[in-house]
């Protein structure tokens, strides 16, 4: 059974049927691999993967970087719960810790970037959706990269951005729902503006809200100018919106495509599961679960 792909209308993203992810053999996987490099988004439709199962899937990808404290369950810190669904079964408020941590996820970013070693990969599986919004945008910075101006593309060739995790999540606050030790232990990092993929040897634009200004430029200039590239940027045909159903899978690369979760009436139920797979590095990595 060979996986078949098919893909959207925008420059990124492919569904992906006639597989089971539970039950891959390696040829299966490569075949993955290869349109996921092609792709950036792969959606794989009712799956319905036991947590255990998303967690070993995942490691096929690399290993996993453990979550932020208040958001991972007690028995595995690879798997993060992304729910306004209280233990109770009543919902958080927007205003809660909660509440503030998933609206950060509604504006354009790619996880993990304000650690030093970012996340090559993210694994979403739907628990619970609501009845209406609760989609996800992704948006290809690789086609953003091709369309920048020549004279933009040469300037940024060599910008580092400075990216942090206090300031993206300081605009919409929720920042009690870590721990003052992770905060300790996410001090602002650098990352090039411009990444090469290792895989595909494609340039990409690296930025997004958690990049907060471009180093050896004026702050609130950079500031203003990486948050017009990013409009610019995640802009059709660069965008395909997932409308989950219960049981979907979508995997994104990290390291050339930004996200954003569309919102929902906040009266309604949504649970997430997420997965991270860690970027490579020679580096010890001190966020691998
Ligand atoms: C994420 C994320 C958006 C969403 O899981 O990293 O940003 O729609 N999710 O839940
Ligand atoms: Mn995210």
């Amino acid at each position: 059974m060979a996986p078949e792909i098919t893909p959207t209308d925008a420059t990124l993203g492919a569904v992906v049927s006639n597989v089971r992810l539970n039950a891959l053999d390696d040829a299966a996987f490569a075949a993955i691999l290869e349109a996921w490099h092609a792709h950036a988004v792969l959606i794989f439709p009712g799956q319905y993967l036991s947590e255990e199962e998303q967690v070993a899937f995942s490691r096929r990808f690399g290993p996993l970087e453990r979550s932020l404290t208040k958001t991972h369950t007690k028995h595995d810190p690879a798997i993060i719960h992304l729910s306004n669904v209280k233990k109770d079964g009543s919902l958080w408020e927007a205003k809660s810790d909660t509440g503030r941590l998933l609206q950060g996820n509604n504006y354009w970013h790619t996880d993990s970037s304000y650690k030093r070693i970012p996340a090559k990969a993210s694994l979403l599986v739907a628990k619970v959706v609501p009845k209406s919004g609760g989609e996800t945008a992704f948006a290809d910075m690789r086609a953003a990269y091709d369309a920048l101006d020549p004279a933009m593309r040469a300037w940024l060739a060599d910008k580092i951005a400075v990216h942090s995790y206090a300031y993206s999540q300081g605009k919409v606050g929720g920042t009690g729902a870590i721990t003052r030790d992770e905060w300790d232990a996410l001090p602002p990092v650098e990352q090039p503006v411009i990444r090469t993929h290792p895989a595909t040897g494609r340039r990409n634009l690296y930025i997004g809200r958690h990049a907060s200004h471009i180093v050896g430029e004026d702050p609130d200039e950079s500031r203003k100018l990486l948050e017009g590239l990013c409009t610019a940027a995640c802009q059709a045909p660069r965008i395909h919106v997932h409308k989950w159903d219960v049981g979907d899978l979508v995997i994104w690369d990290n390291r050339c495509v930004l996200h954003r979760g569309l919102g929902h009436p906040l009266d309604q139920p949504r649970r997430m599961v997420r997965t991270t797979v860690a970027g490579d590095s020679d580096e010890a990595n001190e966020w691998v679960a």
